[in-house]
């Protein structure tokens, strides 16, 4: 197939941009992070086992609450290098199991990325790689990205399964390019390009529903 030519790329859409909220999937609402999430933000982003594979310690109440507080004001994108977080709500039960972060990485490229971080108690079914397929919905389809990325630390097998879920491609192993907690770790990248995007929704769309 051709490589499609300059002319043939949609326009992006104007900024400042503000998704309507909330994003609806099958089971779950991904909606602006609110003060009174702190309870259940707190109950998942406290635990060590959550933050192993992320940068910084598990969160104290302070942290949290600092978390929260600036995560609620992440609602909108204005610029490159902007993202939006969104708390994950289970509809049917209004239960918070996660958040998930959509970066705006840099508009002249078309780039972004995702992130993600559930509550294990809610883990194994199927949630996170939900919460992350709405986000790639959002980039390809409504921002018209050309390509979505995800950083994982190498040992994160959980998160590698989701993206594999998710149809991504492991693009990249970086050895021990980080120090993290007085180790070298590798950074291992997974992506997607929007016609890789497109060719699997086409395929969602023609199998028969279950
Ligand atoms: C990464 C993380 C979100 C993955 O969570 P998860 O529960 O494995 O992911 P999902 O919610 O998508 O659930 C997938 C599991 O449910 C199962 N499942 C059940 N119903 C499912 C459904 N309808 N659709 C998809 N999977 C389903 C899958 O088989 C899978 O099980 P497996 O891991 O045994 O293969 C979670 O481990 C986490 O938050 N870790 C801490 C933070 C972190 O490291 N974030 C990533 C930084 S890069």
């Amino acid at each position: 197939m051709p490589r499609p030519t300059t002319s043939s790329i949609p326009p992006l859409p104007p900024l400042p941009f503000t998704p309507d909220h909330p994003l609806r999937t099958e089971r779950l609402d991904l909606r602006p992070v609110r003060h009174d999430d702190f309870d259940a933000v707190y109950t998942y982003r406290r635990r060590p086992e959550v933050s192993r594979y992320l940068y910084g310690s598990p969160h104290d109440e302070a942290a949290c609450r600092a978390w929260i507080a600036d995560k609620a004001t992440r609602t909108t994108l204005r610029e490159s290098g902007d993202y939006l977080q969104f708390a994950v709500v289970v509809r049917e039960t209004d239960t918070l199991v996660g958040d998930v972060t959509f970066v705006y990485t840099r508009r002249e490229h078309r780039q972004g990325g995702i992130g993600y971080v559930f509550n294990p108690d809610h883990a194994g079914h199927g949630y996170a790689t939900e919460a992350a397929r709405a986000l790639l919905g959002l980039g390809f389809e409504e921002l018209g990205l050309h390509r979505i990325q995800a950083e994982l630390d190498g040992r994160n097998t959980a998160s590698a399964r989701l993206l594999e879920r998710l149809g991504m491609r492991r693009e990249g192993h970086l050895r021990e390019n980080e120090f993290l907690d007085g180790e070298w770790s590798d950074e291992v990248i997974y992506a997607m390009l929007a016609r890789e995007w497109r060719e699997q929704r086409e395929q969602r769309e023609q199998r028969p529903a279950s």
